[in-house]
């Protein structure tokens, strides 16, 4: 599968949103990543459903890839359907019935996604891989940007793609946490094909050369 670099609004300007995901998308990332936070399941706060919504009726049209970190996840998803989400990411901790959530996503036409915390066991996979066509690797513990890039998370990566080539199903394989121009080559040769970057992307000067040196660093 081809590589895609997914940004973080986590690390953008609030006060500039619109503008910020033209930017990115210009710069040549490939979707945008929309980290929602609730301050229970993870200690912090970010957004919801109506800023997805106002993105999208400002004609933002790029794949959107929702990673819910909320607790409980089932109400919030039709919420998040109905505002144009086209990937919707759920941690198996986060609801007491993963295959039901999951399939409420399918159903809800949007593709669903699975996310593995560092100390999430990697095997809750097989039991809903038919499900899924995103698998995400935490690689450092969620709630936070900036932080740094949890080395065990290469282990897990790999643990996946095995997983994901024996289904034979085209599922990505995402990483999100700590990515950045010095270690993506790592995560690529571990599995991963699609790269969350937040604060390498926002917190430099130059978007276009941040992503383009992202993407040679996989080549
Ligand atoms: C953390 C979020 C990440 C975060 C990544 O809970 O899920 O998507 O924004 O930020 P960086 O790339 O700065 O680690
Ligand atoms: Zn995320």
């Amino acid at each position: 599968m081809k590589h895609w670099i997914a940004p973080s609004l986590l690390a953008a300007d609030f006060s500039r949103l619109g503008d910020e995901v033209r930017q990115v998308m210009e710069a040549g990332a490939d979707l945008i990543h929309f980290d929602v936070m609730d301050n229970h399941y993870v200690p912090n706060l970010t957004v919801g459903p109506l800023v997805l919504e106002s993105l999208r009726r400002a004609g933002i049209d790029c794949i959107m890839d929702v990673h819910l970190m909320v607790k409980p996840v089932d109400r919030l998803i039709g919420d998040f359907l109905a505002a144009g989400a086209d990937i919707i990411s759920v941690h198996p901790e986060s609801t007491e019935h993963l295959h039901r959530t999951l399939t409420s996503i399918r159903e809800g036409g949007a593709s669903p996604g699975i996310v593995f915390n560092p100390a999430t066991p990697i095997t809750v996979l097989d039991e809903v891989i038919d499900l899924v066509d995103l698998v995400l690797v935490m690689s450092v513990n969620p709630g936070f940007g900036g932080q740094s890039f949890i080395e065990s998370s290469l282990t897990k990566l790999a643990a996946a793609r095995d997983r994901i080539d024996a289904s034979g199903r085209p599922i990505r394989l995402e990483i999100d946490g700590g990515i950045k121009v010095g270690n993506i080559r790592r995560a690529a040769d571990a599995g991963a094909d699609t790269f969350v970057a937040g604060s390498a992307i926002f917190g430099s000067g130059d978007y276009a050369g941040t992503i383009a040196a992202l993407r040679s660093a996989l080549e």
